[in-house]
């Protein structure tokens, strides 16, 4: 049988990986990334990706995962909201991974290394620490109007998942809205990048892992709801 994932566990351990031993992929592990690949569900059924390894070694990783994709906001929410579940379902097979912006492959708008992580070298330590990697903005900046004293814990604990999704540079573009109890609101605009979709992977795999179901919406432009 199928093993169901802790994504809260991943989510709340999960950090970018920027060193890794030397290791060159396997079809094994060919194979493996590309069933954490097919675990990805879409956001919307307009955007296809198909996403591919190549065999680049950015910052010593064994490969970069991307797909080709277009730049307007839903298919950059799209693609950020495919690639954390790849994200979370490599780190469960115990890969380290980096959204990586600065390399881009032909067609995309960034790409996620992954490979065998290693101890930390000095080059990742001062990255971690230039982007702020560890810090996060607090649920009282993010969210718009507060959390109603009533709410239940799984309300607070979907927008503390959302709280500490990736984002390019740490920038955390993103603010969420409690609707009702069963229901939250992400907005964000986060130009180039997928951030958004990052954030609404995190809710909705908690809200999914929790509740037993969740429902990702698009409200407006960069405007979506998760609800359970
Ligand atoms: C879309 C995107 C692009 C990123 N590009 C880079 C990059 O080019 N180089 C890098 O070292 N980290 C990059 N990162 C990693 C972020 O700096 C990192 O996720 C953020 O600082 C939070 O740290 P954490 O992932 O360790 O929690 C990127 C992250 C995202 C989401």
């Amino acid at each position: 049988m199928k093993k169901e994932l802790d994504y809260i566990d991943l989510i709340r351990t999960r950090h970018s990986t920027r060193d890794y031993d030397q290791h060159t992929l396997t079809d094994a592990d060919r194979t493996q990334i590309m069933e954490a690949v097919a675990s990805a569900v879409p956001l919307g059924s307009t955007v296809r990706l198909e996403w591919k390894i190549a065999d680049r070694s950015i910052m010593g990783c064994s490969g970069l995962v991307y797909a080709k994709c277009g730049s307007s906001h839903d298919e950059l929410a799209e693609y950020g909201y495919q690639g954390e579940q790849i994200v979370l379902a490599l780190l469960a097979r115990e890969w380290g991974t980096c959204w990586y912006g600065m390399v881009r492959m032909p067609g995309s708008p960034c790409s996620i290394t992954v490979g065998k992580p290693a101890a930390r070298r000095v080059r990742s330590v001062v990255m971690g620490a230039l982007s702020r990697g560890h810090m996060r903005k607090s649920l009282e900046q993010l969210v718009t109007g507060g959390i109603p004293e009533h709410s239940s814990p799984l309300v607070r604990t979907v927008l503390e998942s959302a709280r500490l999704a990736p984002s390019a540079i740490n920038r955390q573009v993103w603010s969420f809205e409690v609707t009702s109890d069963t229901q939250i609101v992400i907005k964000g605009d986060a130009g180039r990048f997928p951030d958004l979709g990052i954030c609404l992977a995190n809710a909705m795999v908690t809200a999914r892992q929790l509740a037993g179901k969740a429902t990702v919406s698009r409200l407006n432009e960069g405007t979506y709801s998760i609800s359970w």
